[in-house]
């Protein structure tokens, strides 16, 4: 184990302040600023799960953990394979015999993402690199044969985008993490033999920029050893620097401790919150990972995927949007469509949207909705719904004789007038507006 070596060293350190393994130190590290400025990633969940392909990522456990299993998944193994078939014989059809990190990694910096994260072990236990830890339950001794981990970071990172990793911390069926459940949590059997040297190895071997930690709940911080590993990771390791975590460290650590917050999944602030967030969500409504049975009716349409990101962004918040992968390495088409036109509105948009701040004002709703963001003096309106008429009434933006809006990718200025003598423009829109994803940014230069 690496820790303990380095608290030796912390003693006799002086240069930089180092961080002690408390949450109020932790807690006071200033997030690296790549991350705030990225504004959207991709997220990725592939594993043994996207094998079943049915129901979500959660199959193994609604079919064979929770109490009563679920029907459907009881049904779907007996109508579909021979009785007394076991969860990890799904692993050798885990033949991702497609997979082109390559192709992947293009899609996903076409869809203007700045950064990427792939679930390199969920609660199945599954890692999807050849972790010495997790003998004969990983990508690399079985199914793929291969280091899917390390194959996508180095495509993904070709492209300098940066590259994350999904970490659980509990594994459903782990014989240790049972033992010390039952124990109440009061043995570390589990910590100290399985996650933490596969953490700590993991960190070491792909250098990972988020380290997207999950299944923390059932069990309190202290348990994973939670602020011992992140001293170490924001002192000692090598990517001590630029990593970001979030804040799934602990039972009741959500929203409250820890790196940027993700609160809960799909989480959708009211108003600006005081602290950097991100918002992570799925193309497909229905699961994170991939399932043979999805319908186009269940996906999220181009118009609501934008809509979400700008709410997001306006309100501070980064956008994590996931797709689910085959068990064979494809990206389903209709996934790398959404991504690909998510791209294709960015790069009109993508100027109000990358490296900007909340402004004075996050929103407001008069004829259309209308999300703000700002980046030094210049103002971005960002309108999420065509106008009824050709025209988009501002109500917070003060102008002045100096006020000058244009519409990104539209090269002529806009007229406008003012609404009030104090507050508020009107805005004359172009006949047929230049952005896929019905949603058009003004830009304001000269407001307040
Ligand atoms: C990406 O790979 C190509 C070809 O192997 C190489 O020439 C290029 O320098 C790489 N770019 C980055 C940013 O690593
Ligand atoms: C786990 O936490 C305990 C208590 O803080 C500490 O003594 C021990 O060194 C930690 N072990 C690891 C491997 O982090
Ligand atoms: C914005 O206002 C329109 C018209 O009043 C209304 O139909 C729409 O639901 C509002 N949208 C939001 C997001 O509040």
């Amino acid at each position: 184990m690496l820790a303990p070596i380095v608290l030796v060293f912390a003693v006799v350190s002086p240069a930089a302040a180092r961080y002690t393994a408390d949450w109020t130190s932790l807690d006071a590290r200033p997030l690296p600023s790549w991350y705030d400025q990225a504004k959207v990633g991709i997220f990725v969940h592939w594993g043994v799960f996207s094998v079943p392909g049915f129901g979500s990522e959660w199959f193994w456990w609604h079919w064979q953990g929770q109490q009563p299993p679920d029907q459907k998944c009881v049904s779907y193994m007996s109508q579909n394979y021979p009785p007394g078939f076991s969860y990890p014989e799904f692993a050798p059809q885990f033949h991702a015999q497609f997979f082109n990190p390559e192709d992947w990694a293009d899609i996903f910096k076409a869809s203007g993402a700045k950064y990427v994260v792939l679930t390199a072990k969920h609660h199945e236990g599954f890692t999807n690199w050849g972790s010495p830890h997790s003998w004969n339950w990983n990508s690399v001794d079985t199914g793929p044969h291969r280091d899917l981990v390390g194959d996508l970071g180095e495509a993904v990172r070709n492209r300098s985008l940066h590259y994350g990793l999904y970490n659980s911390l509990y594994e459903w069926f782990h014989p240790l993490y049972l033992k010390d459940k039952k124990n109440g949590f009061k043995t570390q059997e589990f910590v100290m033999n399985k996650l933490l040297p596969e953490l700590y190895n993991m960190v070491v071997r792909y250098r990972p920029e988020v380290i997207w930690s999950d299944g923390d709940w059932e069990a309190p911080d202290t348990y994973w050893n939670s602020t011992d590993f992140l001293a170490w990771l924001y002192n000692d390791s090598p990517v001590k620097d630029t990593v970001v975590t979030n804040d799934r460290w602990g039972a009741g650590c959500a929203c409250k401790h820890g790196g940027y917050y993700n609160c809960e999944d799909k989480y959708t602030p009211g108003q600006l919150p005081q602290h950097k967030w991100e918002k992570c969500t799925s193309v497909d409504t229905y699961s994170w990972g991939y399932r043979r049975n999805m319908k186009m009716s269940e996906l999220m349409d181009l118009p609501s995927i934008i809509e979400d990101l700008v709410h997001t962004v306006a309100l501070g918040g980064n956008y994590l949007l996931n797709v689910g992968p085959t068990p064979d390495g494809m990206i389903p088409a209709v996934f790398e469509e959404r991504l690909r036109s998510v791209g294709a509105w960015l790069e009109i948009n993508g100027e109000a949207i990358y490296a900007s701040k909340p402004w004075r004002i996050q929103t407001e709703n008069t004829t259309v909705p209308v999300w703000y963001t700002s980046k030094g003096a210049t103002v971005y309106a960002i309108v999420t719904a065509k106008p009824p008429k050709p025209t988009v009434q501002l109500l917070g933006p003060k102008t002045s004789a100096a006020t000058k809006v244009t519409l990104l990718g539209n090269p002529q200025p806009l007229s406008w007038s003012p609404l009030t003598p104090s507050a508020g423009l009107i805005v004359l829109l172009p006949e047929r507006p230049s952005s896929p994803g019905r949603a058009w940014t003004l830009k304001l230069d000269g407001v307040q």
